[in-house]
């Protein structure tokens, strides 16, 4: 799409979003134009709590299916629209509710007389959050996983880099669900080795869902907003980056005079491309941001019986924040 092409469609949707009362959000990993056109960018954390906050009939949520489904649970009478019902995600998927359920049984079994608690990462479906205590994002999940009783079991799910690191950090033994995020996981430790040969001094900057081999070459861990608050804080004029590369669009705004180096994922012959990039994110696109607010559809559709399970895991997280 040319730059004419594209100020076109900003253009439609900023009219349409104001004649519906509607507000957009998009998360850090979405398309450049996507950021451009939305009234709030975040990490997933800082997306659930500006929902409660925002007074507006339409909320869109340009991001993946569960930031959508997360939305709608706290704002059950607004109405949530996401650009495209098949932005999924990899890491959600590799917890099915039906699986984690059969491992916290099996796991409860096992300790009959200590107190079993449910921490889900953000990442994951409304089904999921119903059989969880709470909630955590990469942002808060060190703070929270610190306030709770130092005898409780805690199952911890699904990302099980997340959950080693807060391991490490916290010095809790929590049981590890064994999912990825197929972005974060696919860094090469080799291309980053090179990297900090090749820039001798240079910070590296990681998100914790990368694995440990990348983390222990890293030197700060954190959500893609801790990730951007420190390049903007940080005296430093270059960074290497190892998370999703849609950040860098942020990063680049914000600090216009630093070089952000990204690392490059391992190239694992016919599996994905050879990019950084979370294709779910790039699902959103301008014409689709366009259309699902001109027919208000597709529109985020929670089941009462689960949403009503799931809402008290995602507002413990957000009193605990
Ligand atoms: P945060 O937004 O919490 O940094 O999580 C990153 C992510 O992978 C979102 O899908
Ligand atoms: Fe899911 Fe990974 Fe994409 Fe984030 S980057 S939405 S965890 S697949």
């Amino acid at each position: 799409m040319d730059n004419k092409e594209l100020e076109d469609w900003k253009a439609k949707i900023v009219d349409i979003k104001s004649k519906k009362n509607a507000v957009i959000f998009a998360h850090y990993y979405t398309r450049p134009e996507i950021q451009e056109i939305a009234d709030f960018i975040g990490d997933s954390l800082a997306l659930a709590q500006q929902a409660t906050r925002v007074n507006a009939d339409i909320l869109v949520m340009c991001g993946v299916h569960f930031m959508g489904e997360t939305m709608k649970i706290l704002c059950p009478d607004k109405k949530v629209l996401i650009p495209d019902m098949n932005a999924g995600c990899s890491l959600a998927d590799s917890c099915k509710a039906d699986d984690l359920k059969e491992f916290i049984n099996k796991e409860i079994r096992k300790c009959e007389n200590e107190k079993v608690l449910v921490v889900s990462y953000v990442n994951t479906s409304a089904d999921v959050k119903a059989l969880t205590d709470i909630v955590v994002t990469s942002s808060n999940a060190k703070h929270i996983v610190d306030q709770l009783p130092p005898d409780a079991k805690i199952i911890f799910g699904p990302d099980h880099n997340l959950g080693s690191y807060i391991n490490s950090v916290t010095g809790r033994n929590m049981i590890l669900w064994n999912g990825a995020c197929h972005v974060h996981s696919r860094f090469s430790l080799e291309a980053l080795l090179q990297l900090k040969a090749e820039n001798p001094g240079v910070e590296v900057l990681a998100h914790p869902e990368c694995k440990a081999s990348i983390l222990a070459q890293s030197d700060v861990i954190g959500s893609t907003k801790a990730l951007l608050e420190h390049t903007i804080k940080s005296p430093a004029k270059r960074f290497i980056i190892a998370t999703e590369s849609g950040i860098l669009f942020e990063m680049q705004r914000a600090c216009p005079d630093k070089e952000f180096i990204p690392v490059p994922p391992e190239v694992t012959e016919g599996i994905g491309c050879s990019c950084n990039e979370c294709e779910y994110m790039r699902m959103n696109t301008l014409e689709k941001v366009y259309n699902c607010l001109l027919n208000e559809n597709p529109e985020m559709i929670v089941p009462k019986e689960t949403a009503e399970k799931a809402v008290s895991s995602i507002k413990k997280m957000l009193e605990m924040s």
